[in-house]
């Protein structure tokens, strides 16, 4: 049996991106049987960012609540906040940040990035691949899903718990990446890729009257209602295609191609298909954001499963250290 981890940063509301690219696929993934997998709230990660209290948690219940709206079941999949298991994931980084040479933390692309564009450069920014290899050897994870941006990170943990298995035993697996090189990418409302950094997403959880006016805001061209239209160059029939039924989809497009069917048109199918393929999502993601013990609670099964893996762990750690 394989164990699969990730994390996942608790930058608030996922958008239509994220849920189809990342979200749902590893929603499916976790439901495999033979799988063992552990998806956890990177909330101590987003401390490098995020220093407002409240802001983290309502990032981290957005979170949460999206990820139980999309089907995961915290029963198959061990889902919990990093924050909740700070203590063991804070030791074993101090553990290997005595191990983890200072030019190789120095170096990361990462790390330099943020370094020349972030007016907070702070220490957690540049031992975050530290605490990002506790994450993954705590629970002594097989395989990591993770995007291609994380793909240093993801050798550095490699390096990192090779030093510690060669300076004090082979207590921890390698951890492997795995890189999903054709993940598809959703277009925002402008064409380019879905982001919260270019500010052209759609997030489906909006209530439904600004849902329908970021909709409206999709970029089309000039083509007059009566003209026939090429469906795939427009960023409306392309977002269609991704949530309407195959039949809806067929439809539209020859709709584009016979003239006589606006923009307009189809941006009103668009909303009323989203909130057709989204209405248990959004039912689900209210009911957990809006119930903080009921959300808890979910949360609580999982902390309960990591906390046995990590401390046994951690307990192995501190004997080979000769701190227990
Ligand atoms: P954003 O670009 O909005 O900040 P993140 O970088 O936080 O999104 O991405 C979180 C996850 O969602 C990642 O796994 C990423 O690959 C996925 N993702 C983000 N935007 C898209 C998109 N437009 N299409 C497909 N997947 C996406
Ligand atoms: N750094 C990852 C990101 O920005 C999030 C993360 C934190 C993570 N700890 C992890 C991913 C452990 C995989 C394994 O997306």
């Amino acid at each position: 049996m394989a164990r699969i981890l990730t994390g996942i940063q608790a930058t608030g509301r996922p958008h239509l991106g994220n849920l189809l690219g990342a979200i749902e696929p590893a929603v499916q993934l976790s439901a495999q049987p033979g799988n063992e997998s552990f998806l956890f709230i990177a909330d101590l990660h987003s401390l490098t960012a995020i220093k407002n209290p409240v802001e983290l948690e309502q990032n981290t219940r957005a979170v949460a609540s999206a990820w139980l709206a999309s089907g995961l079941d915290p029963e198959k999949t061990v889902f919990y906040r990093q924050s909740r298991l700070a203590h063991y994931h804070t030791e074993l980084t101090w553990y290997l940040s005595c191990l983890t040479p200072y030019p190789m933390l120095a170096n990361a692309h990462s790390f330099k990035d943020k370094a020349e564009r972030l007016s907070d450069v702070n220490a957690g920014l540049f031992t975050y691949p530290v605490l990002m290899t506790a994450d993954i050897i705590l629970y002594q994870a097989d395989y990591v899903p993770v995007g291609k941006d994380q793909k240093q990170h993801l050798e550095m943990a490699r390096d990192i718990t090779e030093s510690f298995n060669r300076v004090y035993g082979e207590v921890f697996k390698i951890p492997a990446e795995v890189i999903n090189e054709e993940v598809m990418t959703i277009p925002g409302t402008d064409g380019q890729k879905m982001s919260k950094s270019y500010n052209n997403y759609i997030d489906i959880f909006l209530p439904e009257n600004e849902l329908n006016k970021v909709i409206k805001k999709i970029v089309s061209d000039a083509t007059p209602l009566e003209e026939p239209k090429n469906p795939d160059t427009d960023n409306t029939f392309k977002i269609f295609s991704l949530v309407g039924t195959p039949e809806q989809v067929a439809e539209m497009r020859k709709n584009y191609l016979a003239g006589g069917y606006g923009y307009g048109h189809a941006k009103k199918e668009l909303y009323e298909a989203i909130l057709t393929r989204f209405s248990r999502h959004r039912e689900i993601y209210n009911y957990y954001f809006e119930n903080p013990e009921a959300l808890e609670k979910q949360l609580k099964i999982g902390e309960e499963k990591a906390e046995a893996v990590a401390r046994k762990t951690m307990e192995e750690v501190r004997k080979l250290m000769r701190f227990a």
